[in-house]
């Protein structure tokens, strides 16, 4: 590592690709001798890794910017630098640049890893340095991480999506899929059992369509190199998306004994007409047919997912028959969204926008239907012993944290327990969350 220059803040908006992309900047930045802190008025370089698959997420980020401009008035030399997926937007970086001419660098989602040249570009000269690039390269290997997510390891397994949902920014803003070589992926997971963590975490944006511009491996194959490798400790995948989920794939889950009993399967919506028009490729009875064969062979496999409301069109009948698939599955847990149109993609141009009244409406007739699920899940729990990683500690409830192999959260009264693996008796069941006494601790 490099002497020590400064500090470094790192300002991380959306899914975890980003938060794992974050790892990667920070790996750069410590390698030129920058130290982590939190605070952004303390640092000599703030980073915004941004993401733009909704509205209010850009503009969140856009109002975080804007309020560095005293800041940096103050501290001239500090290096403001906006990166990820919004600046990946066609002419975006341009417009950000003429909003916040005190931005010292702009780049895309294409080029993270040459972050330290564009560094050494803005400390040799006074202009802004934005480099944008429109087209994905090859898949960069060997950037150092500095991971912030212990005992949880994350593994890009794929970047890009080939699928155009139409209501979806990420295929123009990603690229296309590319799938890393099973090698790669393999000495990162030894890497990390061998440092101690204790969870890894395959990261694609469809990672059960890994590998079909690879020779000779599939998810299913990854699946049970991963599993295959010594070490105690856990495997999941993130994000699914159900055309692409087989028997052969929910086989080889099955038959791992590392990969969790959960599993995340965005459904986006319960009406076949607006799944045709969001071009998911599936109907709703497909959806329940994969959720069936998921429970075929893992009778208690927890799903989770994705639901948007208000797409194009949407009538209280499609919205009905989105509440009624959400009741026929039975989640352990929902992300819902309002959709937000996206320029240039599809869904943005469609005739029928909802509005936005009524997409409130559904979206809390929806969360509240989620809600009562999830409590009534929980309280299933209540007087168990499950098997928890212990995953780091709430300082508000001054409590230690982790999961069940479901993935359901329990908080629970401990010492230096991060890290390790412990058996929790459930008391009380609070909305989605558990809370329990300790039992034991496992070597
Ligand atoms: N508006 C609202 N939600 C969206 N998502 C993706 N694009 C949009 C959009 N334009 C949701 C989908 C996806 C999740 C990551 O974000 O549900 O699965
Ligand atoms: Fe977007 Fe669909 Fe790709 Fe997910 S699968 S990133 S929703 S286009």
């Amino acid at each position: 590592m490099g002497d020590f220059i400064g500090k470094y803040c790192i300002v991380t908006y959306g899914c975890q690709m980003n938060l794992h992309e974050s790892e990667k900047l920070a790996g750069i930045l410590e390698g030129f001798g920058y130290r982590k802190t939190d605070c952004e008025n303390d640092a000599d370089i703030v980073v915004f890794n941004t993401c733009c698959i909704r509205e209010n997420a850009e503009k969140k980020a856009e109002g975080n910017i804007g309020a560095l401009k005293k800041l940096k008035r103050d501290k001239k030399n500090m290096i403001i630098a906006v990166g990820g997926c919004m600046t990946q937007q066609k002419g975006y970086a341009d417009k950000l640049v003429r909003e916040f001419p005190f931005i010292d660098i702009v780049f895309g989602t294409h080029n993270l890893e040459n972050f330290a040249e564009f560094l050494l570009e803005k400390t040799e000269s006074k202009k802004h340095v934005v480099s944008v690039s429109e087209k994905e390269g090859a898949i960069v290997e060997g950037t150092p991480k500095s991971r912030s997510s212990f005992p949880n390891g994350w593994v890009n397994i794929t970047y890009g999506c080939n699928n155009f949902c139409t209501y979806c920014i990420v295929p123009y803003v990603r690229g296309r899929e590319r799938s890393r070589e099973p090698e790669a992926i393999i000495k990162e997971c030894e890497e990390l059992i061998s440092a101690g963590y204790k969870e890894i975490t395959l990261l694609g944006q469809n990672v059960n369509s890994y590998g079909q511009d690879l020779k000779n491996v599939d998810f299913a194959e990854l699946i049970k190199r991963v599993s295959a490798l010594k070490g105690d400790f856990r495997l999941r995948f993130m994000t699914n998306h159900p055309k692409d989920l087989n028997e052969n794939l929910v086989k080889a889950i099955a038959e791992s004994d590392k990969t969790t009993r959960s599993i995340h399967l965005p459904v986006q919506a319960g009406s076949d007409r607006i799944l045709k028009l969001m071009n998911r490729h599936y109907t709703r009875a497909e959806y329940l047919d994969k959720i069936g064969l998921l429970r075929k062979y893992m009778p208690d496999i927890a799903i989770t997912t994705d639901i948007m409301v208000g797409f194009p069109t949407e009538s209280d009948e499609d919205f009905c028959d989105t509440m009624a698939l959400v009741k026929e599955v039975g989640f352990a847990g929902a992300f819902t969204f309002i959709y937000s149109p996206r320029s240039g993609t599809p869904a943005a141009k469609m005739s029928g926008q909802i509005t936005e009244d009524v997409a409130k409406d559904r979206i809390m007739k929806l969360i509240d239907l989620q809600n009562g699920i999830n409590r009534s899940q929980s309280s299933g729990y209540v007087g168990k012993e499950i098997e928890i990683l212990c995953e780091g500690f709430d300082e508000k409830k001054n409590k230690f944290l982790g999961r069940d192999t479901y993935g359901r959260m329990a908080y629970f009264n401990g010492d230096d327990l991060i890290g390790k693996f412990v058996n929790v008796k459930i008391t009380e069941a609070g909305g989605i969350s558990l809370y329990g006494e300790l039992v034991s601790v496992k070597d």
